[in-house]
Order: structure tokens, then sequence, then C-alpha cells
């Protein structure tokens, strides 16, 4: 990690960091209590023969400052679950739970609240708005958030300083990305929930994206979960989850997490 950067973390931060440099490879303890406990979730979509189980029982622990990558095939039900953690939908039955909140059963304002404060999210595509510049789009966060970063450090972070006072259409895809990601952890969120980041760019591009990614968890602690296609980003993974109809079918933790630069696919 570059020592520029430190100002950019809390103290207790810091103390973690201190404990865990060097940054790669990196596996979170698992001892600790989950920051994400989901049992037994399922969601249905309609009724009847035409009913679909987008979740058909999630068994899931996720543990703070994790980089995970969730694949599965299309209409596994990764973005459902992912919905379902990022308190933007509730599940048909079971359990889901972030810390001590039970997300199953908060109501629309604690919902609210959860999400405004905890988790960042960041979609294919970049949902920017055009009229305003990069520094502007990731104000707008910072306005409602508790205890925001400035929107220079955040996109410092994902190495778009010189590009502060472009509107979108001024960068590239790659770019617009990482204004995405800086607006998303602006907030300093615990959570991060990726659903295809890269899935718009090339691999160049998806590249650089990733390393952003890779960072902010690396400097800022944030869970991070990634939705992809890409069984190449695997590697770059604490723990990868493999989805299959609704359910988790198997896990793999991996001793050592690579660099996403030297990933290629
Ligand atoms: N709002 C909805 N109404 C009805 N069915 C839905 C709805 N949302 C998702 N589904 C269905 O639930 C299943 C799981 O969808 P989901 O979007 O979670 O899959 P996914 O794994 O993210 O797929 P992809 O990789 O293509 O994005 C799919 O069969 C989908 O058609
Ligand atoms: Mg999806």
């Amino acid at each position: 990690m570059k020592s520029g950067s430190l100002f950019l973390l809390r103290p207790q931060r810091l103390l973690t960091l201190a404990h865990s440099l060097p940054p790669l490879p990196h596996v979170p303890a698992t001892a600790a209590a989950p920051v994400f406990r989901v049992r037994g979730l399922t969601k249905h979509y309609g009724e009847g023969p035409t009913q679909v189980r987008a979740l058909a029982g999630v068994d899931l622990d996720l543990y703070a400052g994790e980089f995970v990558v969730l694949l599965g095939p299309s209409g596994s039900g990764k973005t459902t679950l992912l919905n379902q953690l990022g308190g933007l939908d509730i599940p048909t039955t079971g359990e889901i739970s972030y810390r001590d909140i039970d997300l199953t059963h908060a109501d629309e304002s604690a919902l609210t609240r959860y999400r405004r404060n905890s988790v960042g999210f960041i979609f294919q595509f970049y949902n920017l708005i055009p009229s305003l510049t990069a520094r502007e789009n990731v104000g707008l966060i910072t306005e409602i958030a508790r205890d925001p970063l400035p929107p220079e450090q955040a996109l410092a972070m994902v190495g778009l300083s010189a590009r502060l006072d472009h509107f979108p259409a001024q960068l590239s895809g790659g770019e617009q990305q990482r204004v995405a990601i800086a607006r998303a952890i602006a907030k300093r969120p615990e959570v991060l929930l990726c659903d295809e980041p890269t899935g718009a760019l090339d691999v160049r591009t998806g590249i650089v994206v990733l390393e952003a990614l890779e960072r902010v968890n690396r400097e800022l602690g944030a869970l991070t979960i990634v939705i992809t296609h890409n069984a190449v980003m695997a590697d770059m993974a604490d723990r990868v989850i493999h989805f299959s109809d609704g359910r988790v079918l198997s896990e793999q933790r991996n001793a050592t997490r690579v660099a996403p630069s030297t990933l290629r696919w």
C-alpha cells in the first residue's frame, strides 16, 4: 500500500492494517461472528405452474473484510441473492441477518438506513448522472452519508484524480465504472455488493476496475462480494462460492489471492 493512502483510513482500520501487511496474500480470520448469516433462504416469483424458484434454500455466512467471488450460470439466482443481501428485496422464506439486524423482518425505514449507511452497490451499468461531473456524482452520496470520504479522496482511490471535473460522456467505460466504485465507497460501507462489475468492459479495462475493487477491499476493509460469469476472477478472491439452481453448490477458500494484474481472459 502506498503510504499516501493512509490518510484515508480511520484509526481503528490503521491498527488492523498494521497487523495485515503485506497486503497479499490476504486471508481474513473466520473465527469472528459473520457479518451476514443466511439460513434456508428462498425466493419465489409468481404462483402455480409458472412459479420461478429463484432461491431454493441458501445457507451462507459472510465475514468482515472478505473478498468473495460468486460464480454460477445465468438464471441461477445470483442477482436475487445479492438483492436480498443489499436489503433491496425480501425473501419468501428463510432468514437473513446483517450483524444484529434481522433483514427479513426489518421495516422499510430500517432497511433504508441499512442501505444508506452500510452498503455500496456497483452494477454492470454505471448509472451515473450524465449532467454531473465525476466529483459531483460522488458528492451526491457523500451529502447523505454519516462519515463520508471527500469525493476527491474516493476518486483518488480508484485512480481518477485527473478526471474530477469530467462528465460521464467524457470518460471511458472503465473510468465510468471507477467513478461508480468511488461513489459506492465514499460512504465507507462495510459491505460492497458488485453485480458483474466488469461485464461491459474489455479485458484490459476490466483488470483496471478489478484492481480498484481489490484496493478498496484491502484498504477500507469492506466485505466485497462480486458476481461474475468469469471464472478467472476466482483466483483473486479469498473465497469462491459456486451457485446453481438457487443454491450454494460448493465453495472453495484460496490460500492466497492473486493480483488482478496477472489475470487474463
Ligand atoms: N422480478 C422477477 N420476476 C420473476 N422472475 C424473476 C424476477 N427476478 C428474477 N427472476 C427469475 O429468477 C431467476 C434467477 O434470476 P437472477 O437474476 O437472480 O439470476 P442470475 O444468476 O443473476 O442470472 P444472470 O447471470 O443472467 O444475471 C431467473 O429464472 C429469473 O428469470
Ligand atoms: Mg444477474
